[in-house]
């Protein structure tokens, strides 16, 4: 089967890739470069020795999409593409909107234009607000704290409607819950632009001593150790699950599915540092900061769902995670001295 993956050179796409080429897809990527280089698809071409076209364009561009479709013969899309920096979505909505949103609504036009009807979604746990019972089902109450998270909300929404008015529709919304690590190989793994806002990388850079050290925000949590807890799911598990939801739509019998990529444990900002530290061997100085506005204490998924219907499970653990981050960090120090 042909599937295209809009945002395909970005962090989560490119590891996806990897794992469908594994699975036996044939991959397509759409990408508009606003975040990620094509050289991360040539490194995925490297790892699979499968060649990948890279079609350069945004989804926002319906005849594009149209095009890359048809030119393609593509059977289903797994959605990526979209903007992700909490803060900046708070300082510019519009973009986000626009982006996330439009960008979106342009992108289901075209495949149901073109048939195109099978449809996996990269939403987030962030739909789920501030959680009032853990662990986060997918039947818990949701909202939002910010206009990213109002993105991914919106489109959940808009993709309910079209799958109810034209139950046709395959669509699997996958709510990831914390993503981290790089593939084994460290050719491709998450590289942001800028000061990292997630902790990963940040642990990662203040290791490789780009960054002075970490901020921890907030020890005054209610929480074992006081610092936040969330659901770290290493990305080439996150990836398989992609695998394993795109199988899924092919059997189930549904318009529209839910799931949780997370899994199902919880660790602290604390625990992260000690086992980063502990597994690399490196030193990682933090200072206690004041909390983060809109962060909540704890955060973590019942995956039974995505065990149960998809037969997915994440297997790699924390140390894991720790030192695939941290094999990719050295190896983003060579290629930056080569
Ligand atoms: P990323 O920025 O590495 O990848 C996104 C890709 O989409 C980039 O390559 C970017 O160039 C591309 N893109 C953005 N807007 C586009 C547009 N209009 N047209 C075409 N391409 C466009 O981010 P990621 O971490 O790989 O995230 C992928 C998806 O998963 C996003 O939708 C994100 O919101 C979602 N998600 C990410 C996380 C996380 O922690 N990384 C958690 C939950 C959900
Ligand atoms: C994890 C923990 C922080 C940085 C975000 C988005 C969410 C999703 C995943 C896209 C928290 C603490 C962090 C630092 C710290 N993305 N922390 N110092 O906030 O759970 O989720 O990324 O959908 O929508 O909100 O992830 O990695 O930013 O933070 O102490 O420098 O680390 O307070 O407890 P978060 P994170």
């Amino acid at each position: 089967m042909k599937v295209l993956l809009t945002g395909g050179a970005g962090y989560i796409g490119s590891h996806c890739a990897v794992a469908l080429i594994a699975a036996g897809y044939q991959v397509v990527c759409f990408d508009n470069l606003s975040n990620s280089r094509p050289q991360a698809i040539e490194r995925v071409e490297s790892i699979t020795g499968t060649r990948i076209p890279l079609v350069v364009g945004d989804i926002r561009d319906r005849e594009a999409v149209r095009r890359a479709l048809t030119d393609h013969a593509i059977e289903a899309v797994v959605h990526f593409a979209g903007l992700k920096a909490v803060g900046e979505s708070v300082e510019k909505p519009m973009l986000y909107y626009d982006n996330n949103v439009r960008g979106t609504l342009a992108l289901v036009e075209a495949m149901a234009e073109c048939g195109v009807r099978r449809l996996v979604f990269s939403s987030s746990a962030t739909v789920y607000g501030q959680p009032q019972y853990l662990p986060l089902d997918e039947a818990h109450p949701t909202s939002a704290t910010n206009p990213y998270g109002r993105t991914k909300l919106m489109i959940e929404e808009m993709l309910g409607d079209i799958a109810a008015a034209d139950p046709g529709w395959r669509i699997g919304v996958l709510r990831y819950f914390n993503p981290v690590g790089a593939h084994d190989s460290a050719l491709i793994g998450e590289d942001p632009n800028g000061v990292p806002n997630n902790l990963m990388p940040f642990i990662s850079r203040v290791a490789a001593g780009r960054l002075p050290e970490l901020s921890v925000f907030g020890d005054d949590y209610d929480t074992a150790d006081g610092t936040g807890v969330r659901d770290y799911v290493h990305i080439v598990d996150l990836a398989e699950g992609h695998v394993a939801a795109l199988a899924a739509l092919t059997t189930i019998d549904r318009p529209l599915s839910i799931w949780n990529l997370g899994t199902g444990q919880g660790y602290s900002v604390l625990d992260m540092i000690r086992s980063f530290e502990r597994v690399n061997a490196v030193s990682i100085p933090y200072r206690i900061a004041s909390r983060r506005p809109g962060d909540v204490a704890t955060c973590y998924a019942s995956p039974a769902k995505a065990r149960d219907e998809l037969g997915w499970q994440a297997s790699r653990g924390l140390d894991a995670m720790c030192a695939s981050a941290w094999r990719f960090e050295r190896m983003l120090a060579t290629r930056n001295s080569g």
